[in-house]
Order: C-alpha cells, then sequence, then structure tokens
C-alpha cells in the first residue's frame, strides 16, 4: 500500500514510517524539519533507537521510503495517511492540539481520491471527531475518506522493537472498508511472521525477538484513545504505587527489591514496572497523565487516584534531594553534587521532562553547585539546560563532590571504579536514584549510601 506519514522525522513518526517500509509498504515521510529530513534522506538517524539505522539503510535503498519536507509528498496518491505530530502539553496539562488542527485543514484539500486517516498522535478523546468534521466540510466521509485511531505504545529506545512486536494492535474506526486497510496494513504483525509474508530478509537480530501473532484489538474510535491514555495512566500509577512501597519500606527496614520480587511473581500482577526510584519521567507518562485529568475535568468528574500518582511522583525528587542533605549535611549552599544520567531513562539520548533535571533545579535552587554527566545525552542537556557544569567523564563530574546523585539508570554507572570515584569526591557519598549501585561494596568502600527503599 502506499502510505503517507506527516510528522515523519518525529520519534513516533519516524519509527512508524519505517516499520511500514520493512513491512512491504511504499512509505512517504514529510517533515517541517528540514535538518532532520536532510540527515535522513543521507541515511543518518536524528534519534538514538536500537535496530533503526539498518532498518532506515535498507530501505532508503529499496526504494520503500522517501522523506520529504513537501507536505503535499505525505497526502497525494497514498491510500493512508498517518497524522503522526505533537500533541505538547499546555501550561495546564491539556493537550495542544494546534498541529493536528493545521494538518486536518491541509490535508482536506490534497486528497484526491479515497484515503484512510489514521490517528496515530496521542490525542484527548474527541480530537478525531474533530479532524473529522474539519474533514467533512469539504468531503464525504465513507466516500472520500475514513478515520481511523491506531494508538502507538512505543517504548523509546526500544521503539522498532515495539513496533515489530507489540503486544497489541489497537484500531478503533466505524467503518469496515477502513478496518480493512489497517488489517491489510499490519497483516505480517498480526499473522506474526513477517520473514515470511514480506519475503524480505530477516531483521537484525537485535531487534528480532520470536515472532508470535499479535491480538488485534478493533473498537470504537473512544475507546481507542482510551486504551492510549488508560495504557500510559497505569504504567504511571504502578510507578507511584511501588515508590509509595518503597517509602514504607524504609521505615519498617524492609528492602522494596525483595518486596517487588516477592509480588511479581503473582501472575495477576506482574514483574514489570516495580523499580522503584526517582520516577517516572520523559515526553508521555506524564503528559498523558496530566491530559487525562483535563479530559476528567472537562466531564466534570473529580480524578482522585489520578493526581495522587502525580503527586506521588513530584514526591520522589524532594525525597531524593532530602537524602542528599541527609549525607551532607542540611545546607546545600555551596556544596557541590555531581548528577550522573540525564536522560529520562537509560538506553537513550533523550533528555525532555528527565527528572533529573528537576533534581538539578531543586540542588541549585539551594545554592548547591551542580557537576552533570550522561553517557549519551550531553549534547541535547546542554541545548536545553545550557547553564549546568557538563563533564565527559563520570570521575571528573565527581571530582570534589560532596556528594553522588544517580538520576538515570545507565548500566555503565555500576562499572565504575569506585576506589577512583572516592578518591575524586571531596567526601564519598552517593544517593543511588535508581537502585543500581552495588550497595554492600559501596559500604564496604567506606561510602555513605543511601538508595530508594532499601533500609
Ligand atoms: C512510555 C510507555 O512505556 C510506552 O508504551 C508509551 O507509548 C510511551 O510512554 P517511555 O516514555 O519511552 O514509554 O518510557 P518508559 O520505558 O515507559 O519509562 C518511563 C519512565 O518511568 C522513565 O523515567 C523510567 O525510568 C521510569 N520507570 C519505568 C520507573 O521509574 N520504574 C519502572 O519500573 C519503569
Amino acid at each position: 500500500m502506499n502510505i503517507g506519514v506527516i510528522g515523519g522525522a518525529g520519534y513516533v513518526g519516524l519509527v512508524t514510517g519505517l516499520g511500514f517500509a520493512e513491512l512491504g509498504h511504499h512509505v512517504t515521510s514529510v517533515d517541517v524539519n528540514e535538518e532532520r529530513i536532510k540527515r535522513l534522506q543521507s541515511g543518518q538517524t536524528p534519534i538514538h533507537e536500537e535496530g533503526l539505522l539498518p532498518v532506515l539503510e535498507r530501505n532508503l535503498g529499496d526504494g520503500n521510503i522517501e522523506f520529504s519536507t513537501s507536505f503535499p509528498d505525505a497526502v497525494e496518491g497514498q491510500d493512508v495517511v498517518f497524522i503522526a505530530v505533537g500533541t505538547p502539553a499546555q501550561d495546564d496539562g491539556q493537550a495542544d492540539l494546534s498541529q493536528v488542527i493545521e494538518v486536518a485543514e491541509r490535508l482536506v484539500d490534497l486528497m484526491e481520491s479515497y484515503t484512510v486517516v489514521v490517528i496515530k498522535s496521542t490525542v484527548p478523546v474527541g480530537t478525531v471527531e474533530l479532524v473529522q468534521s474539519i474533514l467533512n466540510r469539504e468531503k464525504a466521509e465513507g466516500m472520500d475518506f475514513d478515520i481511523v485511531s491506531n494508538p502507538e505504545f512505543l517504548r523509546e529506545g526500544k521503539g522498532m522493537i515495539d513496533f515489530f512486536y507489540p503486544d497489541r494492535i489497537v484500531v478503533g474506526t466505524r467503518s469496515e472498508r477502513a478496518r480493512e486497510a489497517m488489517h491489510e496494513l499490519y497483516r505480517p504483525l498480526i499473522a506474526g511472521n513477517i520473514a515470511e509474508t514480506t519475503g524480505r530478509a530477516p531483521l537484525p537480530a537485535d531487534i528480532a525477538p520470536e515472532e508470535r501473532p499479535v491480538p488485534l484489538v478493533e473498537t470504537d474510535l473512544a475507546s481507542a484513545q482510551m486504551i492510549k491514555y488508560a495504557s500510559n495512566a497505569f504504567l504511571a500509577t504502578r510507578i507511584s504505587f511501588i515508590n509509595e512501597i518503597a517509602r514504607l519500606c524504609e521505615e519498617v527496614d524492609a528492602n522494596i527489591n525483595e518486596v517487588a520480587r516477592g509480588m511479581g511473581y503473582d501472575p495477576r500482577i506482574g514483574s514489570s514496572y516495580l523499580d522503584a526510584g526517582l520516577g517516572f519521567g520523559g515526553p508521555c507518562l506524564e503528559k498523558d497523565l496530566k491530559a487525562l485529568i483535563k479530559i476528567a475535568e472537562a466531564n466534570d468528574y473529580e480524578p482522585r487516584l489520578l493526581r495522587e500518582v502525580l503527586g506521588r511522583n513530584d514526591q520522589q525528587v524532594r525525597e531524593v534531594i532530602g537524602k542528599v542533605k541527609e549525607l551532607t549535611g542540611y545546607l546545600l549552599y555551596k556544596k557541590i553534587v555531581a548528577v550522573w544520567g540525564l536522560a529520562f531513562k537509560s538506553g537513550t539520548n533523550d533528555v525532555r521532562n528527565s527528572l533529573a533535571f528537576r533534581v538539578v533545579e531543586a540542588l541549585e535552587r539551594e545554592g548547591a553547585e551542580v557537576q552533570a554527566h550522561d553517557p549519551m545525552a550531553l549534547d541535547e542537556a546542554r541545548a536545553l539546560h545550557p547553564n549546568i557544569h557538563y563533564f565527559d567523564d563520570p570521575y571528573e563530574a565527581a571530582a570534589n563532590a560532596d556528594a553522588v546523585v544517580l538520576a538515570t539508570d545507565w548500566p555503565q554507572y555500576a562499572e565504575l571504579d569506585f576506589d577512583e570515584v572516592k578518591r575524586r569526591m571531596a567526601r564519598p557519598a552517593i544517593v543511588d536514584g535508581r537502585n543500581l549501585l552495588d550497595r554492600d561494596m559501596l559500604m564496604t568502600e567506606g561510602f555513605r549510601y543511601l538508595s530508594m527503599g532499601r533500609a
């Protein structure tokens, strides 16, 4: 099929476009970001994503994907058009839909024949209807176009894997014709035999777990949009829940790792998303939770639980700062604190809404001097927060520090030479905001060490 992706150089659009190209469709990815499009045209990736580069290279080579900055290219002659533009949070938490609206307005004049318009961006319930009414002003639904809500569940860093081996595919639409088109698009994934269906060489090993059929959830438009919000809100709830239990573990001398391990064996609970720590950061979980709260408010419902999930997450940064004070003394003024890890999680160079920066800001507010390190996200961090002292080397970042705060779960921090770290620091003290380091080893080495929920 011929597919256009609008917002094709953004994270979701890029992974989606490449995924469909790999499945054998012809994809035209369009984006307003000229620099990113140029890089992609020359086979370079603007984002760090496991397995993305080889998929980009071979689909550019085979002519399955094209990148363009010309909006009409994404629409003219396409069977299916994906809208994957951003829906950033406004100051009050409500999703900003201006890009989606603009796309719908431009789209309508360019659709030449029947087109399936798929909303991939995470949008509040009702947005699909809004897009529909914009398109309906010029065209007739069912004749000229149909609308589909097809939310994404891509984890950053693992986006390609999540595209090819999703836990489920959600398709919300009223139209049988659009439903069939979506089925055709996703056929190799639903059947769980990508190589066999496409006849192409197998995917690179690092993004190819065992193939299995994938459940297709065909539903109505509103439910499809809610599935996305509810899923992210539930993941956030698990994290806030385990952080609450971690705090209680500290009070009763229990160990959260042991508690989570014991809970996880229950299949009704499961073991994922039970890592206590600094909390959930990044571009999605908090944004979607806030948007869901706004949806509730708009419908005169008081979402008490959701508010508390958010509140519990905000508390985590304060808890970490409290632990720094416990180790260094109450006054942080002129203390030197190293922050290890700036990406919102390991495996990505994305620093958007990273809790590490909230830690940095809280430390600076109290007069501390921050020395920051990240193995992958320094350029992105500099661009967003130019005034912090950055270091390429974690040992240098720890030099003369009164404490180190580990804010991102990069595994390489656990491999450092802690003798050397200790030699460099003014006083050997570590707050492990991700429960990553070997507590016993550090304490034997003479560090004062605090983590999250491990008494
Ligand atoms: C998330 C969802 O997982 C994905 O399905 C959705 O489509 C987009 O949002 P992502 O934002 O990439 O993906 O990050 P995720 O891996 O979910 O982690 C989010 C945050 O929660 C990170 O800051 C991470 O460190 C934190 N986290 C995660 C925990 O603190 N504990 C956990 O157990 C898991």
